[in-house]
């Protein structure tokens, strides 16, 4: 999105932020700046739990799409967007399943 932009384009766009701390670079971080972190990520070592933890960040990306699908006008963005959307609707729904075969063996070995 940002190859040939001149520095005057991006200080007017929303990465002067971005640009002023990276440069160019790849720096994930939220839309306020928060850089991405592992501990954003939860592992509990519970199958049960940690399937809810990752059903639960399917969906918060799914929402993250949304919002930025309503945010842009650009077809070829929301298309390339739209597409994202989708893969987090079917990673729940994998993850989903994987949830339910878990509850299965569960309830087959007496688990608890
Ligand atoms: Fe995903």
């Amino acid at each position: 999105m940002t190859e040939g932009a001149s520095v005057e384009e991006i200080e007017r766009s929303r990465l002067a932020g971005h640009y002023a701390c990276h440069g160019m670079a790849l720096f994930p971080h939220d839309a306020v700046g928060n850089a991405w972190t592992a501990a954003y990520i939860q592992a509990k070592g519970d199958p049960v739990a940690d399937l809810h933890e990752d059903m639960a960040a399917e969906q918060k990306a799914r929402a993250t799409y949304e919002h930025l699908i309503r945010m842009t006008d650009d077809p070829g963005v929301k298309d390339t967007l739209q597409f994202l959307r989708q893969r987090e609707v079917v990673h729940f729904q994998r993850f989903g399943e994987v949830l339910r075969k878990v509850f299965e063996y569960q309830d087959s070995k007496q688990f608890y």
